[in-house]
């Protein structure tokens, strides 16, 4: 069967733009793929801790010899992990904060990225271990940073989103800004109107099999 996970990662609850553009893309999605699992993991709610040293070190312990708290942390990062390798499809739903990712949608990568499981290092350089998956990211802006503005320099959460999901083999990845919001009441709805309006040009059900 196929599945959906659905990452969302706003502090702004149930009034996050990003959060709102990306449940209709799923909506969307899942009627054009009927039977599709959907699978949510909500960051804002739910924040996954920093990785800390003794969390990190938990992981790197040997089974054999993890205390019961080392397993439960392991059983709990191993979760995540696994969540992310069930799905075939995979919708971000990202609130840029300070120019790049919120610190919960950060501290979930840092838990996801493990060598030997969703990464290598070969003779030939690092491989991603995580292939064959669609990912669409929706971002949620209080600015305007693609097209000419002149803010384009500043979008340190694109470039980080595409560098790291690429290194881990995620490289099918479609985005879907929501930008403006913070600016006016009318560039807030024209963000939100461009957003839908490139879901249904480009995502609609029919030709996003
Ligand atoms: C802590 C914080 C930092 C923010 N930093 C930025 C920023 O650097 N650039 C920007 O355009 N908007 C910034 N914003 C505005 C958010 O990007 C905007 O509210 C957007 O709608 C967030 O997505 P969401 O509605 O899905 O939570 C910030 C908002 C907060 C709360």
């Amino acid at each position: 069967m196929s599945q959906l996970l659905y990452v969302s990662s706003s502090l702004s609850g149930p009034g996050s733009k990003s959060g709102q553009i990306a449940s209709e893309f799923i909506d969307a999605w899942r009627a054009g793929h009927p039977g599709t699992k959907l699978v949510a993991r909500d960051l804002g709610a739910s924040p996954v801790p920093h990785l800390t040293g003794e969390r990190l070190g938990a992981v790197f312990t040997p089974r054999e010899k993890r205390s019961a708290h080392q397993q439960a942390t392991v059983a709990e990062i191993d979760a995540l992990i696994e969540e992310v390798e069930a799905a075939d499809t995979i919708v971000i739903a990202a609130p840029m904060y300070n120019f790049t990712i919120s610190s919960t949608l950060k501290a979930w990568i840092d838990h996801i990225t493990r060598a030997g499981r969703t990464f290598r290092y070969t003779a030939d350089g690092p491989e991603g271990l995580l292939q064959n998956k669609r990912v669409f990211v929706v971002t949620g802006r209080g600015g305007v940073y693609t097209g000419d503005s002149p803010m384009k320099s500043y979008d340190f959460q694109e470039p980080y989103l595409r560098t790291i999901l690429g290194f881990l083999g995620l490289d099918d990845v479609t985005f879907i800004h929501v930008e403006g919001q913070q600016i006016s009441a009318d560039a807030a709805a024209q963000g939100l109107s461009h957003a839908r309006s490139t879901i249904a040009k480009h995502f609609a059900p029919a030709q996003a099999a």
